[in-house]
């Protein structure tokens, strides 16, 4: 055993699992490729300002969780928390928003860092697919993207999960709401963290997962009551356009989000069979974000999906996904001469552009066929010195056992018509 082990709460991606991860992936980003969103990356670190900026002070993501530190160079950076932040800087600092083609659609993948207490579905690396739609407001915008992801999940094959949406209101009307708020909230028996929390960011608190503040919060002023006409409208015609779109989801006002970028719209993806860590996805409107960065002001949507969870939701669906085996050839070599000639074959087998692997290290047959066995390859090629002094090799069929003599000028050829 090594003396090493993974960091806590991270874990490795091995296969055969991996490949479920790497399917996930590519489930998620799907629909986004077929809706005009382009691929970007952006570094795994960041000028620590800018999370702190634009996430916020006040969120357990920034102020609990983040992994910042300090280089040699004296540069304060943090490994990014989320992918929103990063992905506005880069639109700005390469000006896509100049280029007189609005909305930016941006689609990104990789891994994200946050320093939480590790648990089921809640890990310190994890990694996310997400969107952004820079530049635009217009309900559409949120509605598709809010589809999109639902079309994701659905093509996965995951059922269990439900869309709960809200409207955080702009800064014309949540800065009055926040103020009712704070009043009714300075009145209830809450402990010390707690009211510090209603002085710095009030709303957090009605997400407050404990019973005991939950049963206290009967009554408050609800963000509905307070929405201002031009926020009301947007969100029904979100609402309208999901309906029509046949996505159901769920009203729900007490969705805050961790993050405080968030204005109008928001929404999380629940799963119900992932007990505390339920999240499998969330996002919303952020117009104020740009601007709050050092930008002009640019209206945005955007969301991010979490893989981990996405994982582990199919999981406690019971859904596998049909991956197909990537090896379709093995090569079995019985001798050192059919070594050298079954080297040479998959290497041309490979160029033709047919996946194959070979029996590496001089095995006997019968190791080298359950190795063959275990790659899933549909056809092996087996050949000794008998064959090959009649210019021969053997390829059997995995599935039926049939095995037939192809000349070694053929293979490739054979191979390539089998597998069409
Ligand atoms: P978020 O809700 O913080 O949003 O994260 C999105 C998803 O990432 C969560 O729903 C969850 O599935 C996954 N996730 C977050 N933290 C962890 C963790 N510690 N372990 C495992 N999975 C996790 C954002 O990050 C925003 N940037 C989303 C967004 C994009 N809003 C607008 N544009």
């Amino acid at each position: 055993m090594s003396t090493f082990q993974a960091p806590k709460g991270t874990y490795d991606l091995i296969p055969p699992d991996s490949a479920t991860y790497l399917a996930v992936r590519e489930a998620l980003s799907a629909p986004l490729r077929n809706s005009g969103y382009g691929y970007i990356e952006t570094p795994g670190f960041e000028d620590v300002a800018l999370f702190a900026r634009g996430v916020g002070e006040s969120t357990d993501i920034v102020s609990k969780e983040m992994y910042a530190f300090e280089t040699k160079g004296g540069d304060k950076l943090a490994l990014r928390p989320e992918g929103t932040a990063s992905v506005l800087r880069a639109a700005l600092e390469a000006n896509l928003h100049k280029g007189g083609n609005l909305p930016v659609k941006l689609w990104y993948s990789g891994s994200y860092y946050r320093y939480e207490r590790p648990q089921k579905g809640r890990y310190r690396h994890f990694s996310q697919v997400g969107a952004e739609a820079v530049g635009t407001e217009d309900p559409a915008l949120d509605a598709e993207l809010i589809i999109l992801a639902d079309q994701a999940y659905r093509a996965l094959g995951l059922r269990r999960f439900r869309i709960l949406l809200n409207s955080l209101g702009d800064k014309e009307c949540r800065p009055v709401y926040r103020e009712a708020l704070q009043g009714f909230l300075r009145d209830l028996d809450l402990d010390e963290e707690t009211r510090r929390r209603v002085e710095i960011n009030p709303l957090r608190v009605l997400d407050d997962k404990r019973s005991e503040v939950q049963k206290q919060l009967t009554g408050a002023p609800m963000l509905r009551d307070y929405l201002c006409d031009a926020c009301k409208a947007y969100h029904d015609e979100v609402r309208a356009l999901l309906t029509a779109a046949g996505v159901a989801y769920e009203d729900d006002e007490k969705l805050v989000r961790g993050l405080d970028y968030y204005t109008r719209t928001t929404f999380e993806f629940v799963h119900d069979g992932l007990g505390s860590q339920s999240a499998v996805g969330g996002g919303g409107r952020y117009d104020g974000l740009s601007e709050m960065i050092g930008g002009p002001a640019l209206p945005s949507v955007g969301w991010a999906l979490g893989v981990d969870r996405t994982v582990l939701a199919l999981e406690a669906e019971g859904v596998t996904l049909d991956i197909p085996a990537t090896t379709s050839v093995y090569a079995v070599p019985l001798g050192e001469e059919a070594r050298r000639v079954l080297f040479g074959l998959v290497t041309e087998l490979r160029k033709a552009g047919v996946a194959t692997d070979f029996a590496f290290g001089g095995r006997g047959l019968k190791g080298a066929m359950k190795s063959a066995n275990r790659s899933g390859a549909r056809y092996t090629v087996v050949a000794g010195e008998r064959d090959l002094a009649e210019g021969n090799v053997q390829v059997k069929d995995m599935e039926s056992g049939e095995q037939q003599a192809v000349a070694v000028g053929d293979l490739v050829a054979v191979v390539q018509g089998k597998l069409a």
